[in-house]
């Protein structure tokens, strides 16, 4: 038995599982040193005592060094590698959430939907036909300096300054009656502030019917606005222009202790209108509105700043 050479062997262990190798076959119960141990009862009882008592000074020391080997693997983390625990939770993947735009739009098509309106969307390249023309907006018209135009290459398409093209797309491919709203994003070649950007949302609504009248429009907007900000919400109609309605409105809301806000664009309309999608303007009528998303969004949440919105800044989106 040579004790150099077991504590060289116990050293050269590299991972717990062959230090327990080493241990076992020199201290394990058929170990080598527990075998000598045993041999000793056919000794004297002299050198029983005195071999024994070399043997187990051999036999604790040998321990304490394997104990301290031990600690040293785990430190090292080599346990690890040694078993897998089947019952830890993995890691936890990183976890999105929705935009607070997508979360209000998400909201108003909700709304709009238990009131019987389909949710449709259009094209955000659009033709100067369907954004301008098919809505009343001739050309030269002053009416077109309203809205800011991203043109593109040959100057026939654009970027939609507003939703409310789908109304005609909307008005020549189906049948009034009709209930719809239109969400989507909309651009202006404008400058941008903190509540000015040059790609925002918009919700078109449009509702025709027989007798559709401005006390039907009050009535839904009204009962979306209470839905959407809470029972508590004013509103009032202010006389306005847009080209393709008559009589055109701004519609303005309130929430207690505070300000009027100016939150949409509406009327009812046009004939015009109806004329350029072959609907009869004498039997049929109904109304249409226009609302920022931003805007609402910005109200429900305190938002100071639309350009927080497409800013990528994570400290703002994380909120929502
Ligand atoms: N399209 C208008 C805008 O972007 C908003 C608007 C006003 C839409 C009146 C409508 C409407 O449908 O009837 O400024």
């Amino acid at each position: 038995m040579n004790k150099e050479a077991i504590l060289e062997e116990i050293n050269q262990t590299k991972n717990l599982s062959s230090l327990n190798e080493v241990c076992d076959k020199y201290l394990g119960r058929q170990g080598e040193l527990t075998e000598l141990l045993r041999s000793l009862k056919n000794l004297s009882q002299e050198e029983k005592a005195s071999q024994g008592k070399e043997i187990n000074i051999l036999k604790k020391e040998l321990e304490e060094i394997v104990n301290q080997k031990k600690e040293e693997l785990s430190q090292n983390g080599e346990e690890k590698k040694d078993w897998i625990d089947v019952t830890a939770p993995g890691p936890k993947p990183a976890e999105g959430h929705l935009h607070p735009i997508t979360i209000v739009q998400r909201q108003i098509e909700d709304i709009f939907q238990s009131m019987g309106f389909s949710v449709v969307y259009g094209p955000e390249v659009e033709t100067e036909h369907y954004n301008f023309d098919a809505l009343n907006v001739p050309k030269d018209h002053p009416a077109r300096d309203m809205w800011d135009t991203f043109w593109l290459k040959g100057l026939k398409n654009l970027l939609r300054t507003h939703t409310s093209p789908m109304q005609a797309r909307y008005m020549e491919k189906n049948n009034p009656p009709l209930r719809i709203i239109v969400p989507g994003k909309v651009f202006r070649h404008e400058a941008t502030d903190a509540s000015h950007e040059a790609q925002f949302n918009q919700v078109e609504g449009l509702m025709v019917g027989k007798d559709i009248s401005v006390a039907n429009f009050q009535a839904i907007i009204e009962e979306f606005l209470k839905r959407f900000f809470g029972p508590e919400i004013e509103m009032r109609l202010r006389p306005s222009y847009f080209p393709f309605t008559e009589p055109s409105f701004e519609i303005d809301m309130r929430r207690k202790g505070r300000s009027w806000l100016e939150i949409m664009g509406a009327g009812m309309v046009h004939p015009n209108v109806f004329e350029a999608v072959k609907y009869n303007p004498k039997e049929w009528q109904g109304f249409a509105f226009g609302m920022g998303i931003d805007r609402l969004a910005m109200l429900k949440y305190n938002i100071g700043d639309i350009r927080l919105f497409n800013s990528g800044d994570l400290r703002f989106i994380k909120q929502f």
